[in-house]
């Protein structure tokens, strides 16, 4: 690995001049990029961080203070497997694409943009939430999740770089020219134009959004396209601790509050009512199932067709690696009512994948559940339908219920208050979010968490102030 060239890289960079002079020329560009929209006022303070050291999966990591612009940026790939072959689609069983393959070159450039669009953006969307941490172990997670995000868009950065020529350039400076909600210039993806300015919509994206990166990324490690299924494989092993920062931060919220809804009123003792989190999660859930795409794509039949996407675990769950044959049942909204439909499977693997996605999230909602009956509360929290509150695919333009159901828009309006975050509910969780960053203090809203980082007690210091 050569850690300490100008740009950190497993991929010989200096043995290809022509790359290593166009991303060195990329570097102040991302660096302007991350002074300007990255975590604002911290950029100079020492923050107990994890860096790539290694690529492979047991001690890749190494942790120390660093300021985040000097953060390891840097290319890191899983190493490639001798006489790798496409596991999936009409070419399975040919050896991996090592170029892009000219007929494919568009679908994988859009793939590929649209994966590193979301990488800065949740940077943007994050900016201004150090300022409000609950403690300073919450603190250097956050910042521990941006500048991995920032190392995403390096990977993706790279591909379209080393092979998309001039339009991957392009593409390269595209990245860090939109902005997330910037009604001109937008983020490619709905969800990563959401604000995400208190503490429990950080932990609702972490847990869902950066959730639907994780089946993503895990559909792209599948690719025939070998660079970038190589990239991802690293990229999977740095996403494992944003989810778990989601996961078990809404766990220790929802821990918070039941502590809370024991000794009285949850909002006068500045809690965080459990009806709040579960419109958080509505709302983070509906809007990260989109991610997915529509339910029948023709996209999905192509990308898989082509051996670029894959299916999540494709070798380890199907024996069918051509899917041609087979069929898909599906819901769909037809006449006014709901119906099903079967579709062939390849044009249903957006819908197979974001199957994969709910059950992951039902884990999660077990274990805070959990939680509650620990402390002995009969309520829990559960996962609206996958019909409900939808932008994208069959039931875009439709009203449904948590419950899945078709309703009227008026019916939709008047649960709305219930169903979804309110103004009001925003506006409360905001007047919580008040700095805590004495050593070993948390936020009154949230738990401590149950351990801390890498072996360090909870009361370390993360971040030096
Ligand atoms: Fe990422
Ligand atoms: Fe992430």
């Amino acid at each position: 690995m050569n850690l300490y060239e100008r740009i950190p890289n497993n991929v010989n960079l200096s043995e290809n001049k022509k790359l290593q002079r166009a991303l060195e020329k990329w570097l102040p560009d991302y660096l302007n990029w991350w002074n300007e929209m990255g975590p604002e006022g911290f950029q100079q303070k020492d923050v107990y961080l994890r860096t790539a050291i290694s690529v492979e999966p047991d001690g890749w990591a190494h942790f120390d203070y660093v300021k985040m612009p000097d953060y390891r940026w840097g290319i890191f790939l899983k190493p490639a497997q001798p006489d790798s072959k496409i596991g999936f689609g009409d070419n399975y069983g040919q050896p991996v694409y090592q170029e892009v393959p000219g007929e494919f070159r568009n679908s994988l450039r859009r793939i590929i943009v649209t994966q590193g669009d979301t990488e800065p953006a949740s940077v943007e969307q994050q900016r201004q939430l150090g300022k409000t941490c609950p403690s300073l172990y919450d603190l250097r997670n956050l910042f521990q999740v941006n500048v991995e995000e920032g190392r995403h868009l390096w990977a993706m950065v790279y591909l379209l770089h080393g092979y998309f020529g001039r339009d991957g350039r392009d593409e390269a400076d595209a990245l860090l020219e939109r902005r997330s909600g910037n009604p001109d210039k937008p983020r490619i993806l709905e969800a990563f134009n959401q604000p995400c300015d208190d503490w429990l919509n950080f932990f609702c994206f972490t847990m869902f959004t950066d959730r639907d990166g994780k089946y993503q990324l895990s559909a792209l490690a599948e690719s025939g396209f070998e660079p970038l299924a190589r990239t991802c494989q690293f990229m999977l092993t740095e996403e494992a601790h944003h989810m778990f920062v989601g996961d078990t931060g809404i766990g220790r919220v929802v821990k918070r509050t039941a502590q809370l809804m024991k000794q009285g009123d949850v909002r006068e003792l500045g809690g965080i009512p459990l009806e709040i989190i579960q419109r958080y999660i509505n709302f983070w859930y509906s809007y990260s199932l989109d991610l997915f795409g529509g339910e029948i794509s023709s996209n999905s039949a192509d990308f898989f067709a082509a051996g670029l996407k894959g299916r999540y675990k494709e070798q380890e769950q199907y024996e069918d690696h051509i899917a041609a044959n087979q069929t898909f049942t599906t819901t769909v909204v037809e006449g006014g009512r709901l119906t099903t439909r079967d579709v062939p499977m390849r044009n249903a693997l957006n819908e197979v994948l974001r199957n994969e996605y709910v059950k992951d999230c039902e884990k999660g909602l077990a274990r805070w559940n959990k939680i509650l009956a620990e402390e002995g509360l009969s309520d829990r929290l559960y996962l609206p339908s996958t019909r409900f509150h939808r932008h994208v695919g069959e039931y875009a333009g439709h009203f449904l219920s948590l419950q899945g159901e078709l309703i009227l828009p008026e019916e939709f309006e008047k649960q709305r208050d219930q169903w979804l975050p309110t103004l009001a509910d925003r506006e409360y969780v905001r007047s919580l979010m008040h700095p805590v960053t004495e050593l070993g203090k948390t936020a009154n809203w949230i738990a401590p968490p149950a351990t801390g980082i890498k072996g360090k007690p909870f009361e370390f210091e993360y971040v030096r102030l």
